[in-house]
């Protein structure tokens, strides 16, 4: 059977940066997210017996290392399933991606969900998010609806995600600033290997189950400022340990900075607006729906901005009618 689904990849606010166990992608500590409306992928996948390799479609280009990751996805996919097919797959992003926006998130969730349901394989909510975890960690913040989040978990089976609020709970908008759409020169799964390598490592995990805590608390309360506050440090807090790590990563491009200064005299006018970014040079401007129109504005303003994509909070992943072949 044919199967399209479509997932939302999603921005982190409390991020996750290192993995105890790289085989079962169980992260270093827990994480919360929240979906994007703008930004998804759509994935159609179907198990074939005629065919004699997994045949791959990605954003129209079959590329062997995306193939070679897909494969080992299909393969755990495969092993729930009595057949043993390979499959056809093609998957579309409605942005850029390796450009920081999460395009392997939307990318694992998408092809997890309708993998599963092209196999005729039905699993609970949090088996799929366990499953998706395994084709790229944040693609299991993918699956629920909303706002999300991952637990850190010892086991495969502990570290799942659950939605905490559904995605009409607040009206929390997130504006990507778009400085480059360029590939990013490292992966995030190779960055992340020197995450321990930063004598910051460790005592940012000291506080992590007390950030997420926080960060659940002023969601739960829609204590705006309290949030972006917290968000806008957690995201400076990933970049330190990025910075002092070894291979250093520096994402940042002059563009980013210039958003991010932007941000703080926004701020200082008064503009409850806050900053995150994730593993790339673009700029995740976070501020509630009243003001959506005047900062996106400002943000289009500034020079090396190319575009700017507005999103509120989105539903998780689901199955579409339209397959893409
Ligand atoms: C900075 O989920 O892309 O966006 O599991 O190796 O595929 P892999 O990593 P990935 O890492 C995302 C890192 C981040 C922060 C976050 O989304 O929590």
């Amino acid at each position: 059977m044919k199967a399209t689904a479509r997932s939302h990849s999603n921005i982190a606010f409390v991020k996750y940066w290192g993995k105890k166990d790289e085989v079962l992608r169980l992260p270093t500590n827990g994480s919360i997210s929240m979906n994007l409306s703008n930004l998804f992928t759509t994935t159609s996948v179907e198990f074939l017996p005629s065919l004699k390799a997994d045949d791959i479609l990605v954003n129209g280009i079959s590329n062997s290392s995306i193939n070679h990751r897909v494969s080992n996805h299909l393969d755990r996919i495969r092993h729930f399933s009595k057949h043993s097919s390979f499959a056809k797959v093609i998957s579309q992003n409605s942005f850029s991606a390796s450009a920081g926006m999460a395009s392997s998130a939307s990318g694992f969730a998408a092809l997890t969900v309708a993998g599963l349901t092209s196999a005729g394989i039905t699993l609970s909510e949090k088996e799929v998010t366990m499953l998706a975890r395994q084709g790229s960690g944040s693609a299991c913040r993918s699956i629920p609806d909303g706002f999300v989040e991952w637990l850190d978990g010892d086991s495969s089976e502990k570290s799942y995600a659950y939605s905490f609020h559904d995605s009409n709970y607040w009206d929390v908008c997130d504006v990507v600033a778009v400085v480059s759409t360029e590939k990013k020169d490292i992966a995030t799964s190779i960055g992340q290997q020197s995450a321990e390598t930063s004598i910051f490592f460790k005592a940012r995990l000291k506080k992590m189950s007390e950030k997420i805590r926080e960060c659940k608390e002023y969601i739960d309360k829609k204590n705006f400022n309290g949030f972006g506050k917290l968000i806008e440090l957690e995201a400076l807090e990933m970049h330190a340990i990025m910075l002092t790590s070894w291979p250093s990563l520096i994402y940042w491009e002059p563009s980013s900075l210039a958003v991010m200064k932007l941000v703080k005299r926004m701020r200082e006018a008064g503009i409850s607006v806050y900053f995150t970014i994730d593993a790339g040079p673009n700029i995740h401007v976070v501020c509630l729906k009243k003001d959506l129109e005047t900062i996106n504005k400002q943000i289009q303003s500034i020079p090396g901005v190319i575009e700017t994509i507005m999103n509120s909070a989105s539903k998780g992943s689901y199955l579409i009618q339209n397959h893409l072949f």
